[in-house]
């Protein structure tokens, strides 16, 4: 008999795996409608960074690590995906539409779902982690595994290993998140000021989780601290050589930042597995004047999203996050409606 509709189980197994996503400022930029079989993956325009990230792409880049989720999440049900993105101009929130096969009727997801479904217990584990690390490489199997869980999402992950390349990547970001992005648009120290910093229950980034600041020379690590609090907070010292990697796709449409957001996550999931924690770097990216300069220029295919610090740091508990029922839409209900300017 063919089951119409998604039980009980699965859809708060569905929903509960793709909160944990990762999103700028911990967000939380998503929202969800069961429709039959499928869940509808919405953007929550009321959630989105205006002056930070006017385009949204960082906001599909979390929701594409949110889709990546689903799909783990259906694969640890052994039921297969099948995934479209953007599938109806006439709907601007709709980001993707995941629709969900029977439980227990293979292995997930395509010939993929056995590897997706193992990252299932590693959903809840990963952290962003900006703490300092050990003065380490990564080992070059462990290097491999983690560019392999990006390529089978359809972008490409290059690790800097060239010394002045590295100096290169913490300059750009240093120089852009120090100054060029706040002075251009004090909108963006406003949006700091909502997000970042403080005491914090279920959204936003508290300061607990800021990790240290990391003095001068700036390090590695991006400081988001605008609360007085945080700007004077503890520095300590971070590697001067971090382990860097460039996560690119080949074109720069919203349905790449989708790409790069599902790619991204299994990265970070893969990451988990083998200990190594993982966090963004991702000023000069983000940054329209910037972006560019991160691209390799020995390389004929790249457009740089997300530039990534890879170490062996210490433990961090997780993040805040809202109540699972409010990321729920009513089946029946209109779609959430953009903001003004989209
Ligand atoms: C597109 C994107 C860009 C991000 N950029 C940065 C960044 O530049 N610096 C940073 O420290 N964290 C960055 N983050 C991480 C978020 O701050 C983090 O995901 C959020 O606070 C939730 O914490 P968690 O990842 O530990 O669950 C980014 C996340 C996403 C999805």
């Amino acid at each position: 008999m063919l089951v119409q509709e998604l039980d009980q189980v699965e859809r708060d197994t569905l929903v509960r795996a793709a909160i944990l996503a990762p999103s700028t400022h911990n967000t939380q930029p998503w929202r969800f409608r069961f429709r039959r079989r499928s869940v509808e993956v919405h953007r929550d325009p009321r959630r989105e960074l205006g002056a930070e990230d006017p385009e949204g792409r960082m906001t599909l880049i979390g929701v594409g690590a949110a889709v990546l989720n689903l799909r783990v999440a259906a694969a640890s049900l052994g039921a297969h995906t099948m995934i479209l993105l953007m599938p109806d101009p006439q709907r601007p929130t709709l980001a993707a539409q995941v629709s969900v096969g029977p439980r227990g009727n293979g292995n997930g997801d395509g010939g993929d779902g056995g590897s997706l479904g193992a990252l299932y217990p590693f959903l809840s584990r990963r952290r962003t982690n900006g703490q300092p690390t050990a003065h380490r490489g990564i080992p070059g199997d462990v290097r491999d595994d983690l560019s392999r869980a990006t390529a089978c999402e359809g972008a490409r992950l290059e690790w800097i290993d060239d010394r002045d390349r590295v100096r290169w990547l913490r300059e750009l970001a240093t120089d852009a998140g120090t100054g060029i992005a706040e002075a251009d648009d004090p909108r963006q120290l406003v949006e700091r000021q909502v997000w970042v910093g403080g005491r914090r229950t279920n959204e936003g980034v508290p300061s607990t989780a800021l990790g240290p600041r990391s003095g001068s020379p700036p390090g590695p690590v991006r400081d988001l601290g605008v609360d007085p609090g945080d700007r004077l907070g503890d520095t300590a010292k971070l590697e001067a050589e971090p382990n860097l990697a460039v996560l690119s796709t080949s074109r720069d449409t919203p349905h790449d930042w989708l790409t790069t957001g599902q790619a991204l996550q299994r990265l970070l999931l893969s990451a988990t597995i083998h200990g190594v924690a993982a966090s963004l770097l991702n000023e000069p990216t983000g940054h329209a004047d910037l972006g560019w300069l991160v691209r390799d220029p020995k390389s004929g295919w790249t457009e740089p999203q997300v530039v990534l610090r890879f170490g062996y740091g210490p433990e961090l508990p997780p993040t805040p996050l809202r109540p699972v029922e409010e990321f729920i839409l009513d089946e029946h209900a209109d779609d959430p409606t953009q903001p003004p300017g989209w």
